[in-house]
């Protein structure tokens, strides 16, 4: 059996150098990130962008839905894999940030592919609620990720895909000790994905650990 790597920094850099490479507005909304400072945290690992292009473009996906854009990084991503007639609806309730993630959208001519619907992410999923999707994309507020992971279900296809982002927690969901509110929390719904009968599914260690459901 071979030994599993600890991904150090480095190790990290080495997969990101000799991995897809990055589109320049992809680019351009990291090098926006980093200006913001700590809150650039937000933003998905660029190996995570490789992942899910490469997943869209195996799995044939056409209409994907995000729940949590922030200024766009891991919806260009999606967007730039999707086919030309493909749909991404995005969901965040920050004004703001979506108009950033907008310029960059059209930046990159991607626009005609996006709808972002700006308001809590629980209300637009109600109003989604007879819309199907290939795949959904979680990344929004962690104590809500069992309500999303649950209408995700109702809202996708069988044999498509729910990507949780975030189920490692900076590794501290392993840290049986840690009892803190968002890490307890993350480790419950790991559980419960874990034993659910309704998806098949794995774990990643990309980024900050993502979980790939297929529905069954
Ligand atoms: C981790 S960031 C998303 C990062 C993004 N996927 C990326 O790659 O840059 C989480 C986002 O969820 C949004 N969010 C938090 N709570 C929300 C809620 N209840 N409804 C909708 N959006 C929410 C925040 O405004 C923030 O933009």
């Amino acid at each position: 059996m071979g030994a599993n790597l600890e991904i150090t920094k480095k190790i990290q850099n080495y997969i990101n150098d000799f991995g897809l490479k990055l589109h320049s507005v992809q680019q351009d909304i990291i090098n926006y990130n980093n200006t913001l400072g700590d809150i650039k945290r937000m933003q998905v690992d660029p190996s995570q962008c490789h992942f899910l292009h490469l997943i869209i473009k195996i799995s044939n996906i056409k209409n994907v839905l995000e729940i949590g854009t922030f200024t766009g990084l891991s919806a260009l991503s999606i967007l730039l894999a999707l086919p030309d007639d493909g749909k991404l609806i995005a969901l965040d309730k920050n004004e703001e940030t979506n108009k950033v993630a907008l310029d960059f959208f059209k930046k990159a001519k991607q626009d005609h592919k996006i709808k972002t619907i700006i308001k809590p992410a629980l209300e637009s999923l109600n109003e989604l609620k007879n819309t199907k999707f290939d795949m959904v994309f979680i990344d929004a507020d962690k104590l809500n990720y069992k309500e999303y992971y649950e209408r995700s279900l109702d809202r996708v296809n069988k044999g498509g895909l729910i990507i949780i982002d975030n189920v490692l927690w900076h590794g501290e969901v392993a840290e049986v000790d840690n009892l803190d509110k968002y890490t307890v929390n993350i480790r419950e719904f790991n559980s419960y994905v874990s034993k659910d009968k309704r998806v098949e599914q794995i774990i990643v260690p990309l980024g900050d650990g993502m979980t790939i459901c297929r529905v069954l």
